[in-house]
């Protein structure tokens, strides 16, 4: 983390996990455990769409941001299943995920629809977190860099210099996706630093220093440090652990340090 250059986020991606009565009772013990202060990182629930209106009520007084899992490229129409940004924005979402290796492996997205996601994304006003990350195959068989360098080129393709404003990077390695098998931090910061030169080289270094790029996979209250003290690890984007009160609040304790 570089809190000078850049924001730091912590992120809970609750996946498909709490009912709405569930989702009210998290908020309530997530709220406990991250007492109001002044803080040094942003902190933000992705929820599944059913629990957006309980959270959203059960955050007020927090600082903690209301974030969404998916949105869909076009603004309205016969997509049967999908939510559009409109949609988001009026229940008070600001945050929302795209492009998660488990969209990729299961529901058939890809690069580029990752990319027209997040453009639909941002245009609405929101803050997109594009994930990217390779698989245990990939990481084997040495294209790791090759494999991040293209999510991020054609993940980021109709994507302004102005626009990266409201963008966020997560490198979540497929491997270290609710595993248990974190990557080093040596790993984490390596992938990190590799997609902020690809940043710089899509635009420039003053955008690529100022990009938040967060970690994902396995990340928990045992292991936060240690990660968020590379430099260009800027935060986390935590699945099993955000749903645990006192271990996400531990994750922030860390970041604050
Ligand atoms: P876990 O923290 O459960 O490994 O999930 C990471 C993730 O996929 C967050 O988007």
């Amino acid at each position: 983390m570089d809190p000078t250059k850049r924001k730091t986020i912590i992120a809970g991606n609750w996946k498909m996990n709490m009912t709405p009565s569930q989702a009210a009772k998290l908020t309530f013990d997530l709220k406990t455990a991250i007492p109001l202060k002044r803080r040094a990182c942003e902190i933000v629930l992705c929820v599944p769409y059913v629990d957006i209106e309980m959270v959203k009520t059960g955050v007020t007084g927090s600082e903690m941001k209301l974030g969404a899992q998916n949105v869909h490229f076009a603004p309205k129409g016969a997509y049967t299943g999908e939510i559009s940004a409109e949609m988001l924005t009026e229940c008070g979402v600001e945050y929302v995920i795209v492009g998660h290796s488990e969209r990729r492996q299961y529901f058939g997205e890809t690069d580029e629809t990752a990319d027209k996601r997040l453009l639909a994304g941002v245009n609405a006003g929101l803050k997109v977190i594009l994930c990217v990350g390779e698989t245990l195959a990939e990481r084997e068989s040495g294209v790791t860099t090759q494999v991040i360098a293209r999510q991020t080129r054609v993940g980021l393709a109709d994507v302004s210099r102005e626009m990266l404003g409201n963008v966020i990077i997560a490198y979540e390695p497929v491997w270290a996706i609710g595993t248990g098998k974190t990557a080093t931090a040596d790993q984490a910061e390596e992938v990190c630093a590799f997609i902020r030169g690809v940043v710089a080289e899509l635009y420039d270094s003053g955008a690529a220093e100022g990009l938040t790029i967060q970690y994902g996979g396995s990340m928990n209250a045992g292991n936060a440090a240690e990660l968020l003290s590379k430099k260009d690890v800027d935060g986390g984007l935590i699945g099993g652990a955000s749903l645990k009160p006192e271990e996400f609040a531990k994750i922030i304790e860390a970041a604050e340090r």
